[in-house]
């Protein structure tokens, strides 16, 4: 510990500069490409069930048609596995404990951003870059994320302009008459597949059946619900195989594919408007899917999610895959690199020097696949609720992963939405009961974790088998270490001390910051 101690001390006392690799050169527009958009998609906790990642089941043929004119990325994380974190990490480019959305926005949980971030369409607006934001917003405050046009939960219902396909694809024809001839950069945040049993129950626990013309349901003109046979879907590794999570990943899918039928009517609006060509097309999601072991983990369950890159202008690889290690917190850099914007340096408000982003731009990855492997992506969680307090902070390269589970002594927190499904209620039931659940974990191992996780994801790539602590781990552990806290204190980290010291860094402490130990070992 004094040595970690020690090094902590160097590093905090060395005045480091930026970590940032220069973008590898921005793109040249082709002289034929007058104008140059970005779309922006963001599902709410999907995750793979979709044909393009090979899932044979679930029906997405708009996506999978996206897929044919993509880049698709095998290796892409998001920083953090919880809603407004992840979308404030991907619109500002820094990670939930720099950008200050430490858990969920909404209602009691009330998490903003610290006044002074950058977010894309603030940046984007220095530049005569129109923005627009459709369905999900789920960040704040309003002036740090200000869209020129704005349909949002915030002025609509959540319903209608995240899961009503036929009023989304209405709204962005209407951003689209509105719009300015200036480049625009539309985000549609769509709320499928979000669990909704703990919201609007009525509606089926994904809300499968909303707008499916039953009685009461409403209809939704554009979508032609399909609906799946739970005996048939494919669980994934982390859930349970038993018939209760069957159901809901049956009910998940059909609002994947009333997603995936979203996504083609967004095509089809900018196809119209004669923008398909000259669009950077993006489509990811915020956070691995709403099941024990996904959401709010940051296990590769709850962290690794799809994303497509379509780009009308490098054709080079399309229907590609890459495996080059990929973070949200990239997008700010690509998307500023699309548009040949930098990143400012100075914080006019405070006169002070900004921090550089720790991202990269993607866009090369669009040309060509890296030859070096080597990178790292990072994570970061402290929140979802604002009861769930369980801060974590891992690393992860393409080989291994470390998890640094900081107050690993709590027992995990489950949210309100997981808490009341029937997947969860199931492995309770059946822990209650002392059944079998047919799950690679236990409550009890899911709910205690020890301080360190490390995986060997060239043998386990389910991250069943800690190996924290095996001496021929123990070089690999040890580097892994110092990379994530030299990333911790590059991204001004507050935790960087925790669970074991104190983080002094003012008055007497103010030019040598330091991590004081709290003897709390050994208890
Ligand atoms: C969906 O939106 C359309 C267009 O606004 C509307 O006609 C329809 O009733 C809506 N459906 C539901 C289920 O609310
Ligand atoms: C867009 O580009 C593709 C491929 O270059 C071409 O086949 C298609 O006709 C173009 N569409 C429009 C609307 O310009
Ligand atoms: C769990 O047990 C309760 C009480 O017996 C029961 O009402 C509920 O249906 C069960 N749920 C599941 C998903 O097994």
């Amino acid at each position: 510990m004094l040595t970690t101690m020690r090094h902590l001390l160097l590093f905090i006392s060395c005045v480091c500069l930026s970590p940032v690799k220069p973008a590898l050169g921005s793109l040249p527009a082709p002289p034929s490409a007058p104008k140059k958009n970005v779309l922006f998609l963001v599902a709410d906790d999907a995750g793979f069930e979709m044909g393009s990642y090979r899932k044979k089941v679930v029906q997405t043929p708009n996506l999978d048609a996206l897929a044919k004119k993509s880049l698709i990325f095998n290796n892409l994380f998001a920083s953090v596995s919880s809603c407004s974190p992840s979308r404030a990490s991907i619109l500002s480019g820094l990670p939930t404990h720099q950008n200050g959305m430490y858990g969920l926005h909404q209602s009691v949980h009330h998490f903003n951003s610290f006044d002074g971030i950058r977010s894309l369409p603030n940046l984007l607006r220095d530049h005569n870059i129109y923005s627009g934001i459709i369905g999900k917003k789920h960040v704040g405050p309003s002036e740090v994320y200000k869209f020129d046009y704005e349909a949002t939960e915030e002025t609509h219902s959540i319903m209608q302009v995240g899961r009503n396909i036929t009023k989304m694809k209405l709204l962005v024809r209407d951003f689209l008459e509105k719009k300015p001839a200036e480049p625009f950069f539309l985000y549609v945040g769509f709320h499928d597949p979000h669990r909704c049993g703990h919201t609007h129950p009525e509606y089926g626990a994904f809300c499968q059946f909303f707008g499916n013309g039953e009685t009461g349901m409403g209809h939704i003109p554009d979508w032609h619900p399909i609906t799946y046979d739970p005996t048939q879907v494919e669980v994934p590794h982390f859930v349970q195989d038993s018939l209760s999570a069957r159901r809901d990943i049956a009910a998940q899918y059909t609002t994947i594919s009333r997603l995936d039928q979203g996504v083609g009517l967004v095509l089809k609006e900018l196809e119209n408007a004669g923008e398909l060509n000259n669009t950077l097309v993006i489509y990811t999601s915020d956070n691995g899917i709403p099941f024990a072991g996904g959401r709010t983990n940051l296990y590769d369950s709850g962290i690794r999610l799809p994303m497509l890159m379509s780009s009308p202008f490098h054709t080079e690889r399309h229907y590609q895959a890459t495996y080059a290690m990929s973070s949200h917190l990239d997008l700010v850099p690509t998307v500023l690199d699309w548009f040949s914007v930098p990143y400012p340096t100075i914080d006019i408000s405070q006169n002070q020097l900004l921090q550089p982003l720790t991202g990269k731009s993607l866009l090369p990855l669009l040309i060509k696949e890296p030859t070096d492997n080597g990178e790292a992506i990072f994570a970061s969680h402290n929140h979802h609720e604002v009861t769930m307090y369980y801060p974590m902070r891992a690393v992860r390269t393409k080989h291994f992963k470390l998890i640094h589970n900081i107050n690993y002594r709590m027992p995990f927190p489950i949210d309100q939405d997981l808490y009341i499904s029937r997947s969860f209620q199931d492995i309770l039931n059946c822990t209650r009961e002392k059944k079998p659940i047919h799950w690679s974990k236990t409550l009890k191992t899911y709910y205690y974790r020890p301080e360190w996780e490390f995986f060997d994801l060239r043998k386990d790539a389910e991250e069943l088998r800690n190996v924290a602590g095996k001496p021929a781990y123990k070089e690999t552990m040890e580097d892994l270490k110092s990379k994530l806290l030299k990333w911790q204190e590059i991204t001004k980290d507050p935790w960087i001390c925790s669970p074991n010291g104190v983080f002094e860094n003012s008055g007497t402490f103010k030019d040598n910051p330091a991590c004081l130990p709290l003897d709390n070992l050994d208890f």
